[in-house]
């Protein structure tokens, strides 16, 4: 463990070079290694929580658009490190929950509103979204944006999942009331008081009252919504006014750092089929993309838009530690989710067999582990505010 007292030289080794502005990214070539390179822990200026802290804050710094990711160039070949190989194993849950399940391709959906999300809710897709939430706090270092002040009252949790977010908030906030809706009652029951879960459809008519909620979230749900300017205006009359709403957004498609990704690298065409399939069923997975979001709340009547977007490299390829770890992280979650990811839009939206998709994912998997194109995908935050005037 590491001691409060130990310290590091302030030349520490992993410190980036300074960015050329516009730039996308850089290579580090000094052979440090931000793991094997840390001197034994000795008596200096600069403390290891100084270190880590300036190391956080540098990976907030490069992944933020503008920025620039530094990368590690001893981590930039085919990394074998990491194995997904795992089927599905929805029988597990299947004895204590089957009344509220449906069962498809071997893996367990929601039954209440039945196929309006193509994305299963079994234990290994729920333990998938406790660590998506890890990665998107370990990254942003924040549970939200918009400046919702010290003591909230009433927070919306649209699309909650396993309610992580929402209870963390509640923690947070002692003063807010949090509630999460989701399609799947996969929420814990040990929460703190003011957290509340709610089985409901987040797209048909709320029963909630209008003009009451100070702050309404949505997370990773771009693969969920069918309707934005719908579900905008449906927030902005429940939100009391100068209460926000916000969004946190992955566009779930490649980027290449360095633009190095052929068109036909497998990864790419994996997110284009899976996009292609949602768009069958009716969903825009491109809806996150080129500030489309902040667009739609804008010409819905909500002010003082914003929007931020992270970087999120896919795999160890970024010299920042935390960016290190994040880019682990994320390749984790989607490498643990490819067939998750996969089988709705494939077989619900493309008409494909389930064999045939695990024939694809096996050069997906593979591909994954290819650090050398840099391969990262951007995290939209936005928010925005019901104006305080009646509107
Ligand atoms: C990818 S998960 C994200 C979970 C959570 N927001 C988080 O970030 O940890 C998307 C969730 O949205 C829920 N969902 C999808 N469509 C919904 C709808 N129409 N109404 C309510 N929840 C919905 C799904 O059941 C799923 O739990």
């Amino acid at each position: 463990m590491f001691g409060s007292t130990a310290t590091l030289p302030s030349h520490a080794p992993d410190t980036p070079p300074q960015q050329a502005s516009g730039s996308s990214h850089q290579t580090d070539n000094s052979q440090s290694h931000p793991d094997t390179d840390r001197p034994p822990y000795q008596t200096g200026q600069t403390s290891y929580d100084d270190t880590e802290t300036q190391e956080d804050e540098e990976a907030v710094a490069q992944a933020e658009e503008g920025g620039s990711i530094v990368v590690d160039s001893d981590d930039v070949g085919t990394d074998a490190g990491y194995e997904s190989d795992r089927r599905t194993s929805a029988s597990t849950s299947m004895a204590s929950s089957v009344r509220d399940y449906a069962f498809e391709n071997g893996r367990r959906y929601h039954k209440f509103r039945e196929g309006r999300y193509n994305f299963p809710n079994d234990d290994v897709e729920q333990e998938r979204e406790d660590m998506k939430h890890a990665m998107v706090k370990m990254l942003c270092q924040q549970l939200h944006f918009a400046p919702i002040g010290d003591h909230p009252q009433e927070i919306l949790d649209i699309g909650t999942g396993t309610g992580i977010w929402a209870i963390e908030m509640g923690d947070q906030y002692e003063s807010a009331n949090v509630l999460g809706i989701d399609l799947s009652p996969i929420q814990p029951d040990w929460v703190p008081p003011n957290v509340k879960f709610m089985v409901d459809d987040v797209e048909s008519p709320w029963l909630h009252p209008r003009n009451h909620f100070d702050y309404i979230h949505s997370r990773h749900t771009v693969m969920a919504i069918k309707d934005w300017p719908k579900l905008f205006r449906r927030s902005l009359e429940h939100l009391r006014p100068g209460g926000w709403m916000e969004l946190q957004e992955v566009h779930h498609f490649p980027s290449s750092a360095d633009g190095s990704m052929p068109a036909d690298h497998p990864v790419a065409q994996y997110w284009a089929l899976i996009n292609q399939g949602l768009a069958n069923l009716g969903i825009d997975f491109h809806a996150t993309g080129q500030g489309r979001l902040a667009s739609m709340m804008r010409e819905c009547g909500y002010v003082n838009v914003a929007e931020k977007v992270f970087h999120i490299p896919i795999g160890t390829w970024a010299k920042n530690r935390v960016l290190k770890t994040v880019g682990l992280y994320w390749r984790t979650i989607l490498l643990d989710g490819i067939q998750a990811i996969a089988l709705g839009p494939l077989t619900r939206g493309c008409g494909w067999a389930r064999e045939d998709v695990e024939l694809f994912l096996v050069q997906v998997r593979k591909a994954y582990h290819d650090n050398s194109c840099l391969m990262y995908m951007p995290l939209h935050i936005v928010y925005g505010q019901r104006p305080e005037a009646n509107y």
